[in-house]
């Protein structure tokens, strides 16, 4: 279980040496409710996990032989935290938790100390919490704006004779240098680091484990088969994204579409080099919650979607059917009623959350509702 715990729209991770990242870091103000960023929901949002309750979750996952990954996304994604410890930016800030998806520009300052300090300190407090051998530490959607104006972080790209080559940026390979000190630290306790894609360019390190979320084993950049792997592209792994075209009988999601049966197509070994193939650990489907507000919206989001992964995960492609595996999801689905479970009911001809259910549209119907829509 990979645990996002940091974001620039709300810190969930409680840390005792860092009171303000709850404090403050925990709550934004408002709340984006569609895709335009000026429609906002006005009240504050926040919440986090005290340490108790993170061990609580480690503990009850262990007894079912479930790791808990955690991930301290750096050094992008950092939002909620500058807006605690706006002394960690390029700018000093103010700097207030985004109440707006999407990728942000303000992120941590590398070219000073204090940020290490930082994010040894809040690793420290994590690997306290965690015992996995892995900790997940973010790199992904990490933009360089920043970096470039700061004249701390250009002193840094100075003093480490980085610049702009081999079609990879100076903050590019800045960022390979902000991996490569938190890979030395976590490695000197043990712990082995994974991060999203975009560490790969530049210039990674070894021993690094990387997590595909952009590309497939076809359009993934191919020096992730260099290192170890886990495959989670967005195209199949997501599971944020709408189950059905019927988007009206859907609860409001991210966007896009992926049904149960093209997670289940998901080849994970398809365009892979044999070399990559040994070095890929497993695949990984993604619940990002912008949009998922309720703990029975998070079912339906996950179930079945989980069962067909396992199968992806598990089964070699040539036991794998999708006419087999819709059989079994009947008997799956007495197990959902009889655990008292939310989930989809795609297979089965309903859209829709309980209490907004629908049939699913006809051919002809559903054609006429697509071609009606903007
Ligand atoms: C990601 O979806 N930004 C990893
Ligand atoms: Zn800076």
């Amino acid at each position: 279980f990979h645990w996002h715990l940091t974001e620039d729209q709300g810190w969930r991770f409680e840390s005792m040496r860092y009171p303000r990242l709850t404090e403050v870091g925990s709550v934004r103000h408002g709340t984006q409710i569609d895709y335009d960023p000026t429609h906002l929901r006005p009240e504050d949002h926040g919440g986090y996990y005290t340490r108790d309750e993170m061990r609580e979750v480690v503990s009850y996952a262990s007894e079912r032989g479930i790791t808990v990954i955690p991930e301290l996304d750096l050094p992008g994604h950092m939002l909620s935290a500058l807006a605690a410890y706006p002394e960690l930016g390029c700018t000093g800030g103010p700097y207030e938790v985004a109440n707006t998806w999407g990728v942000k520009k303000d992120v941590l300052c590398v070219g000073q100390e204090r940020t290490f300090t930082f994010l040894e300190d809040i690793l420290t407090e994590m690997m306290d919490i965690f015992p996995s051998e892995y900790i997940n530490i973010g790199g992904d959607e990490v933009p360089k704006d920043r970096w470039n104006a700061c004249p701390r972080c250009r002193k840094k790209m100075a003093e480490l004779g980085l610049s702009d080559r081999d079609g990879h940026t100076a903050g590019q390979y800045l960022q390979n240098y902000v991996t490569a000190r938190i890979q030395k630290f976590l490695n000197a306790h043990g712990r082995k680091i994974i991060g999203w894609e975009e560490i790969l360019e530049g210039d990674l390190a070894e021993g690094v484990t990387v997590m595909s979320w952009r590309g497939t084993g076809e359009d993934v950049d191919p020096r992730i088969w260099n290192y170890s792997s886990v495959m989670s592209p967005r195209g199949y792994m997501y599971i944020d994204r709408y189950q059905s075209h019927e988007q009206d009988r859907e609860p409001f999601s991210i966007g896009a579409y992926l049904p149960v049966e093209q997670l289940y197509d998901y080849e994970p070994y398809k365009g892979v080099p044999e070399y990559g193939k040994e070095r890929i650990l497993g695949v990984q489907a993604n619940l990002w919650t912008e949009y998922v507000n309720t703990e029975e919206y998070l079912e339906y989001m996950l179930l079945p979607r989980l069962a067909a992964l396992s199968e992806v995960q598990w089964c070699s492609p040539d036991d794998r059917e999708f006419p087999r595996f819709r059989e079994s999801m009947d008997r799956h689905r007495d197990i959902y009623e009889t655990m008292g479970l939310t989930y989809a009911k795609h297979l089965w001809g309903v859209i829709g959350l309980p209490g907004n259910e629908y049939p699913a549209r006809s051919p002809e119907e559903l054609s006429a509702y697509l071609d009606g829509r903007e």
